[in-house]
């Protein structure tokens, strides 16, 4: 069932988004050659206890983290770590979910360490248009997977690949609820799309093929190739009118 909030959830959805992103504003400087990824998971830590937020991840199913900080090959759910080091042109995909007075917002930024390869840069241009153009599609009366080819289409006319295996979810006072967004598919099915539902939506997308795997840990989800990935995530609100993203706040 796809929860329709009220006005006053709303509220504590878009406060939770306000803050989330004013921390995402902040990172860029935080990713810097020599510093792990560890460093940038204490870093959020203490923004999100200065800002009053708590963390959805720290717990959840065992992982011990406020982030997820995933690294060149490492599409998703890559795990702070002290010996993880960054190096000048490493692609970094940080996700943090938080919530404030229990309700949550769910984000996603992909960075450089300095300069950019052109083609990597190519590539989280894509994710980001990919995004807006999902977004583009969170329309009241819309159906659901109108978002999701959306996404796809925009990924694939660029000659990039559409992981298959996570997809977004609806937020609220849980990090995941219904439905599970998929980044492709065809237009035209599931759900219509009414005012008060809240998602997040998150393109993984791939330089090579598509195909991911979950390492060892339990956690990090890789490309099969190698290949570089990049990953954004905004959490969206349907209203009667536009597409309200309560992850992109600036004053
Ligand atoms: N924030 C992630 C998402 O976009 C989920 C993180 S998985 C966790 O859904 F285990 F770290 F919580
Ligand atoms: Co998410």
């Amino acid at each position: 069932m796809i929860h329709i909030k009220n006005k006053v959830s709303l509220q504590k959805m878009e406060q939770a988004g306000r803050l989330l992103s004013s921390i995402f504003d902040a990172m860029e400087p935080r990713i810097v050659p020599g510093s792990t990824t560890q460093d940038i998971e204490l870093w959020i830590a203490s923004e999100l206890i200065r800002l009053g937020l708590k963390s959805k991840s720290l717990g959840y199913m065992g992982y011990r983290h406020v982030s997820c900080i995933s690294v060149n090959d490492e599409v998703v759910h890559g795990i702070p770590s002290e010996k993880k080091i960054l190096y000048k042109g490493d692609l970094v995909k940080v996700d943090v979910c938080a919530s404030w007075q229990d309700y949550c917002a769910d984000m996603a930024r992909s960075f450089f360490v300095g300069t950019a390869d052109v083609r990597a840069q190519k590539l989280v241009d894509v994710a980001q248009s990919a995004l807006d153009k999902g977004i583009a599609k969170a329309v009241a009366g819309n159906r659901l997977s109108d978002i999701s080819a959306a996404i796809q289409q925009e990924v694939e006319v660029h000659g990039f690949g559409v992981v298959r295996d996570f997809a977004g979810h609806g937020i609220g006072k849980s990090m995941h609820e219904d439905p599970e967004i998929l980044n492709y598919g065809k237009p035209g099915r599931g759900p219509i799309l009414r005012p008060g539902m809240a998602f997040a939506l998150e393109p993984m997308i791939t330089m090579g093929n598509y195909a991911v795997y979950v390492t060892e840990d339990g956690w990090t989800v890789k490309t099969i190739d190698k290949s570089l990935a990049a990953h954004v995530e905004d959490t969206v609100v349907i209203t009667d009118g536009e597409p309200q993203v309560i992850t992109r706040f600036r004053v």
